[in-house]
């Protein structure tokens, strides 16, 4: 049964997408079993994956076109859901059930020892089915003024999904990204974070992650960054950040 991992936070631009393909791409590379789900009609993950245009996506998964396995592709490292704009349909419709990705991934989740969803930047149906999917939620932070915004109506959000619909949800943690240890503010901002974490007591990993051209670089060239670059500091960095991951899921 697969352990199921949103990355999630309602702010742009905080490196999800980034993070999910690179615990996704790391997870496939150390042979595991590995889904990711793009559930972003940006389609960020998918575009990065060298997923084009695909002949099946989510929306059609989420609207019952078609099975989740029917809509699999095939990555270097793992599967992939993809995602196009036709997604934003489902973000913004009245009537969605919470349970929409839950039930539609359960017949391939004994298929993979890890499922990643990359979710969109809003808190709206597709983030809110997405951690009613999971067992974890991963919350990447960028070193930037105003880091912390946005994160108390998601911990609203979890806690609520929590009493209702997903008992299971447990935040995995804080994961700091596009860190810069020479700048005094980002080491402010790491000490705002360590401060933030001990009041209400949302675990941070001990792990960064420095930031580098070379993730952009490998977006731009549709490789993942396991692979355009290994000796990069943000890789190093995605890798001892797995490590501390897959302790903390226990798998
Ligand atoms: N460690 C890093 N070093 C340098 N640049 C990075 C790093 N991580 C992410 N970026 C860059 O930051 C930008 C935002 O990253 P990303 O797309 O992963 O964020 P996001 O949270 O998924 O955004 P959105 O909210 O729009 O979905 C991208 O241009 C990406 O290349
Ligand atoms: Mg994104």
């Amino acid at each position: 049964m697969a352990t199921i991992i949103s990355v999630a936070l309602q702010k742009g631009g905080t490196g999800k997408s980034t993070t999910a393909q690179a615990i996704a791409s790391i997870l496939g590379f150390r042979n595991k079993k590995v889904l990711l789900i793009d559930m972003d009609s940006q389609g960020n993950v998918t575009y990065a994956s060298g997923t084009d245009t695909p002949q099946r996506s989510m929306v059609n998964v989420l609207e019952g076109n078609c099975t989740a396995s029917e809509a699999l592709n095939r990555c270097k490292y793992y599967d992939l859901l993809a995602a196009d704009s036709y997604l934003a349909n489902v973000e913004i419709a009245e009537d969605i059930e919470p349970t929409l990705l839950k039930n539609a991934i359960s017949p391939v989740i004994g298929s993979y020892d890890f499922i990643i969803i990359d979710t969109p930047p809003a808190l709206g149906n597709l983030s809110f089915n997405s951690l009613v999917a999971s067992n974890y939620v991963l919350i990447p932070i960028e070193a930037r003024p105003f880091a912390l915004q946005g994160l108390g109506a998601l911990y609203d959000t979890i806690s609520s999904i929590k009493k209702k619909l997903n008992p299971g949800l447990e935040i995995a943690g804080i994961l700091m990204v596009k860190f810069n240890s020479r700048t005094i503010l980002n080491r402010d901002i790491r000490e705002m974070i360590g401060d933030f974490a001990k009041r209400t007591g949302i675990p941070v990993f001990n792990t960064v992650i420095r930031e580098g051209i070379a993730v952009a670089e490998a977006q731009t060239v549709r490789t993942p960054l396991i692979d355009y670059a290994p000796k990069s500091n943000p890789n190093i960095d995605y890798e001892a950040f797995v490590n501390e991951l897959v302790e903390k899921t226990g798998v």
